[in-house]
């Protein structure tokens, strides 16, 4: 067996205790497979005495993890710190430009700076390696950069957040309030440190970002995403929608159109039995559309520390082995700009949720304006009946165009009978 390889791992939190957990549990087998031992030499965090239920006492210890950069003991740095800038965006472009590979779960590094890291990696020799970075311990950049290498991609479709579809599916098989299980997300660490980046959808657009850059050939470009999260969705919808036949999910979508790209998160209806309705609790799925592989889906726990782990040290072993891939599947000269697809101009089918008084009229005027905007009904469902309290009331409609539907909610809103904002969010029927 040849020489160890050597890393130092940055950030001992949930993610970096488990790397840790895997290397020592499961040594022989990594060492085999790898063709040579992985050896943690030093490690650091913010808190030295801190009891994370690891021995550290064979590793040095580093107080300032920007100093990983500069030892020449290490072939990998491992930065589990989190956050696009600072400490972590610091400490990754160091150690690339001193030649030392780099693996990361940094998803909003990636996204907001993949480009001009892709770019000091390929200059310098090394590798920029991010599985755990998207969908936990789905290998879905393994995927798609090799697997499915072979085909064009016209679209990709993702449950990229376990916070928000673990949220989901207990709202709605326990009746249990949004913060009550936004909690328990936190407690099993599965949740960002600032966990607004999961309901607000942040977090899942840093994971399409990346995934439409190695899908579409292109430069990550994060602005070029719209996006929505789930906290205007509440329990009424959750029953609305089964009684439709939907589930709620946070998705991401990005397709490619005649050289434009569309990228959005928001949450959106899609059908019980489809392969993403089916995901639940902390579950991740990848949908990807692929010229001659047709549509795989990847699925697994997405958030997590096992999981999350499994996927730093699978990449830490690629690069054991020799294997180095260029960051975004191509070289980044061949890396094209990001032309954004309007999507106002896209058609698609809508779930709306209005709270209304109760009176005469209410119907005529929302089906006026539904009317005057070439929209036209499929369903409708009214819970209640009360002239003193709003009630909510479901509409679906057959396709129409995002602009169009986006304007009747805003007009229907400003109508005196409407109480709150309208709750929109398009079908998809994947
Ligand atoms: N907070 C993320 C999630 C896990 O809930 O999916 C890490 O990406």
């Amino acid at each position: 067996m040849t020489d160890a390889f050597k890393i130092g791992i940055a950030g001992l939190g949930t993610v970096g205790t488990g790397v840790i957990k895997i290397l020592t549990q499961n040594a022989d087998i990594i060492a085999a497979r790898a063709g040579r031992p992985i050896e943690i030499m030093a490690v650091s965090a913010r808190s030295k005495n801190k009891d994370r239920g690891v021995d550290l006492s064979n590793y040095d210890w580093v107080d300032d993890a920007g100093d990983m950069a500069a030892r020449d003991d290490l072939d990998c740095v491992v930065e589990l710190i989190g956050g696009s800038e600072g400490l972590a965006a610091d400490l990754v472009r160091g150690a690339l430009n001193g030649k030392k590979h780099v693996v990361t779960a940094n998803k909003a590094l990636v996204a907001h700076h993949g480009y001009e890291l892709a770019e000091i990696a390929e200059g310098n020799g090394v590798s920029l390696n991010y599985e755990a970075a998207v969908a936990g311990g789905i290998p879905v950049i393994k995927a798609m950069r090799e697997g499915l290498a072979a085909n064009k991609f016209s679209a990709v479709y993702g449950i990229l957040n376990g916070t928000c579809n673990y949220i989901l599916t207990e709202m709605r098989e326990t009746g249990r309030d949004f913060a009550d299980v936004l909690k328990d997300a936190q407690e099993a660490g599965y949740a960002e440190a600032d966990p607004t980046f999961d309901v607000e959808g942040v977090d899942a657009a840093h994971k399409l970002c990346i995934l439409s850059s190695i899908a579409f050939g292109v430069k990550p470009d994060f602005e070029a995403l719209t996006v929505s999260g789930i906290s205007r969705i509440n329990a009424t919808d959750i029953t609305f929608a089964s009684e439709f036949g939907y589930r709620i999910k946070l998705l991401g979508v990005a397709q490619e159109v005649d050289g434009e790209i569309l990228q959005v998160v928001e949450p959106c209806v899609v059908p019980i039995g489809s392969p993403l309705g089916a995901i639940e609790d902390v579950y991740n799925a990848v949908y990807v559309d692929g010229n001659f592989v047709e549509t795989p889906l990847l699925t697994g726990k997405g958030a997590g520390e096992g999981p999350t782990a499994s996927s730093v040290v699978a990449d830490i072993i690629d690069l054991a082995r020799g294997i180095s891939l260029p960051t975004f599947g191509v070289p980044v000269s061949q890396l094209k700009d990001l032309s954004p697809l309007d999507a106002g101009a896209c058609k698609g089918s809508y779930y709306l949720r209005l709270n209304v008084l109760d009176q005469p009229g209410v119907l005529a005027e929302v089906s006026a304006i539904l009317r005057d905007h070439n929209i036209s009904v499929e369903g409708m469902s009214q819970h209640g009946r009360d002239p003193d309290q709003p009630v909510p009331i479901v509409l679906t409609t057959h396709e129409a165009i995002h602009a169009d539907m986006v304007k009747a909610a805003e007009l229907i809103e400003a109508l005196d009978f409407c109480v709150e904002t309208p709750c929109l969010m398009v079908v998809r029927d994947i």
